[in-house]
């Protein structure tokens, strides 16, 4: 049997998403033909990411490099983030709520390995605020979108949306609880089969 891929998820904040990749890779690890992947480490820039005792709850290992003592230097932060993830032969970084603007550094280092998701049916709404703007804009259904991360914030090849309909009355608060669902079904899903067909 081939061995699982070895998954980072990098985070920033409640690391929902984080907690859904993890427990389908479990789930899946559980079946008939054992898992495509397996979340190996958990890394967060902040210390008081809530999801990281999600993940060490869940057994996973988690690791913090804080991005602060780096100043405005990115890319350093990001080779430590880069080494940490070879020591653990990573394979596929997933961003899940990393709220770091990367540099060309982490990215090439990783083209054709890294995956976000971003709460927008992009190219529609790349950047913050996707739910206010797709509810100002009067359109009548939004979602989510994982891709490929390349050098352009929230562009990159796509790998799967859903879509959810924006209702009468929803607010950014409302919608993005929907969108939200949707995101812990779609990603888990497009990992997989992106480990699958690695
Ligand atoms: C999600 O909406 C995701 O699409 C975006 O950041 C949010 C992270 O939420 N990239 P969580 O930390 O996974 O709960």
């Amino acid at each position: 049997m081939r061995q699982p891929v070895r998954v980072a998820v990098l985070i920033s904040g409640a690391g929902s998403n984080m907690a859904a990749l993890i427990d389908a890779a479990k789930a899946d690890g559980e079946r008939a033909g054992g898992a495509s992947h397996e979340v190996v480490l958990v890394v967060s820039n902040r210390p008081d990411a809530g999801g990281l005792a999600i993940a060490a709850s869940k057994g996973v290992t988690t690791l913090t490099i804080d991005h602060r003592p780096f100043g405005k230097d990115r890319e350093a932060h990001e080779r430590a983030v880069h080494d940490a993830l070879i020591l653990a032969d990573v394979q596929v970084i997933a961003l899940a709520g990393y709220m770091r603007i990367l540099t060309p550094f982490l990215v090439r280092s990783w083209a054709g390995r890294m995956l976000n998701i971003h709460p927008s049916l992009l190219p529609l709404y790349p950047g913050l605020d996707t739910h206010a703007r797709a509810i100002a804009a009067g359109d009548d259904e939004a979602g989510c979108t994982v891709h490929l991360v390349t050098d352009g914030v929230d562009e990159g090849p796509i790998l799967g949306q859903a879509r959810v309909p924006i209702l009468a009355g929803d607010t950014a608060e409302t919608l993005s609880e929907r969108v939200r669902v949707a995101e812990h079904g779609l990603y888990p899903a497009m990992l997989g089969e992106f480990c699958k067909g690695r």
